[in-house]
């Protein structure tokens, strides 16, 4: 098929994310990919381009890197995909026990899925039950920060403010409080770094709340959809302190800063803490699968044991797909990753 019967074909029957379709049908000029390598796409027309976003911040090694690629052909030899309830795989066990100590000493427990949102939806349901299974049923607030992104599913999408995106979803999602985003300015009006006024605003809005409060959600160091906007360490530590004084937990959602993009394993453990529950995709799979987890403490996990209705009934087709396992061991081992 030629290149203009393959653009003809996507624009009869295609409909692309975060796209305005009109414009794209009548106006757009799509990149045909053919191929992928390193940090290069080529269109079917010879045309090479560099894939300066990481093709959505996934690819943080380089398309078709050769041990992904022998990791992803070897694994399908054996099993590509099983049911992942009452079933288990070396990929899974293999990838767990590697992790989970990089991540850091509290992490006990992955819960695999599909990508960013869907590892957010996972954290949500996470620290909503746990208050559940330990009888706190009023603690069923989520907290956030201003500019937030946390996915597109309805419970990543309620923990996120990008308008935008959410104007055609209102009174769909869920109601959350929002704090100053802590990256939004450089200094207060005062001249005090614009962080510690964001921080002081945040200790007023949780203290009075924190009777309904669940949990923090933030996304450590860097908002990236947000605009890239930075903040420092110390306001992750404090914010871990201030949740441990009022019995909430903190999510970090490191779906986009995890991996080593800030210079550690995972951006949150800079500031000398560890969240109560971790978010990870993108870079997980080196970018080539979509896949992601939901990593978090002993001291979650350990109430939904018992009776029935303390389970996580949760899951996915595609959780914990050996293919997704077995190629994300491979940054891990040859980036000799440590945190
Ligand atoms: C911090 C963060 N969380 C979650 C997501 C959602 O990830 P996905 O697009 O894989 O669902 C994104 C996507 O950009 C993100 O940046």
């Amino acid at each position: 098929m030629d290149r203009d019967k393959i653009v003809e074909l996507d624009k009869k029957y295609i409909w692309h994310p975060y796209t305005k379709m009109e414009q794209y049908i009548n106006e757009t000029n799509p990149v045909v990919v053919d191929r992928a390598e390193g940090f290069y796409l080529y269109d079917v027309d010879g045309t090479k381009y560099m894939d300066a976003n990481g093709s959505w911040w996934t690819n943080i090694v380089g398309h078709n890197h050769p041990r992904l690629m022998e990791a992803i052909v070897n694994r399908t030899k054996s099993v590509v995909h099983c049911s992942f309830a009452g079933a288990t795989h070396i990929e899974a066990v293999k990838l767990a026990e590697r992790l989970l100590p990089i991540c850091g000493k509290s992490f006990a427990k992955i819960f695999f899925s599909d990508d960013g949102s869907t590892a957010v939806e996972v954290a949500i349901r996470m620290a909503r039950q746990y208050f559940v299974n330990t009888g706190r049923l009023n603690k069923k607030r989520f907290v956030t920060l201003g500019k937030a992104f946390h996915g597109e599913t309805v419970g990543a999408a309620s923990v996120s403010g990008v308008e935008v995106f959410h104007n055609a979803m209102d009174g769909l999602l869920f109601d959350t409080i929002k704090l100053p985003s802590p990256g939004e300015y450089l200094n207060s009006d005062n001249g005090e770094p614009w962080y510690r006024t964001a921080f002081s605003k945040a200790e007023e809005i949780i203290k009075s709340n924190s009777d309904e409060i669940a949990a923090v959600i933030m996304e450590p160091l860097v908002q990236g959809a947000a605009g890239m906007l930075m903040y420092p360490p110390e306001y992750i530590r404090q914010m871990k302190e201030l949740c441990q004084e009022n019995d909430i937990l903190l999510i970090c959602d490191e779906v986009f800063t995890g991996y080593g993009r800030t210079g550690t394993f995972l951006a949150h453990t800079q500031s000398g803490i560890e969240a109560d529950i971790v978010c990870l995709a993108k870079g997980f799979s080196g970018g080539e699968l979509p896949f992601a987890a939901t990593i978090t403490t002993s001291r979650v996990f350990d109430t939904f044991l018992g009776e029935p209705e303390k389970t996580l009934w949760y899951g996915h087709s595609f959780t914990g797909n050996p293919l997704g396992c077995a190629v994300q061991m491979q940054p891990l081992t040859y980036l000799k990753m440590k945190n």
